[in-house]
């Protein structure tokens, strides 16, 4: 249990470093960040499908890890990164930045009010993801293309 607790915190650190150095064109910048939230999201499922203990510490890192994503990931599409390193960004994006925005604000607000009550229990995990994979779908169909 500690091991994940730390290992969770470890992610959480090199998220955070890879912020602020950034060197990184932006396609592969936002697609790590999108990496992150998948492997939250796997985290969490793991634990509401009983594949592993339940652990509010990793819960909270894992919740904690997408929030950081939603609330930076709006700004990972400067004008010139439309395409190029197989980026799955939809042309949507920067049509119609506001409405972006929007969606990744929503995004954000849905995982705070899971971070704010958070699960405390196994059952209480899988209800949860549910309603912030409401979000994933809803930006996805819009926003994403699939290559
Ligand atoms: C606000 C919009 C938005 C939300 C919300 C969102 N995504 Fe994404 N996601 C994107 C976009 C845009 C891309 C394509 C990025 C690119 O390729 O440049 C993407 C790509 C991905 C990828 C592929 C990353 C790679 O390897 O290139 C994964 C995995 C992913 N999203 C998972 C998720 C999950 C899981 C959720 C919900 C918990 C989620 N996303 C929520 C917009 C969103």
């Amino acid at each position: 249990m500690k091991f994940r607790t730390l290992a969770a915190a470890a992610m959480i650190a090199a998220f955070g470093a890879g912020v602020v150095v950034a060197a990184d064109e932006p396609q592969v910048v936002r697609q790590e960040m999108m990496k992150k939230v998948g492997g939250a999201m796997g985290a969490l499922a793991g634990i509401a499908k009983g594949e592993k203990p339940f652990d509010a510490d990793v819960v909270k890192a894992s919740l904690t890890t997408m929030d950081e994503v939603a609330k930076a990931f709006p700004d990972q599409f400067p004008p010139g990164s439309e395409t190029g390193a197989e980026t799955e960004a939809g042309p949507k994006i920067w049509e119609d930045a506001a409405g972006f925005k929007a969606e990744s604000d929503k995004f954000a607000a849905s995982i705070e009010a899971v971070l704010a009550s958070p699960p405390a229990d196994q059952a209480a995990v899988g209800p949860a993801l549910g309603s912030l994979g409401a979000s994933c779908k809803s930006c996805h169909e819009v926003y994403r293309v699939k290559k």
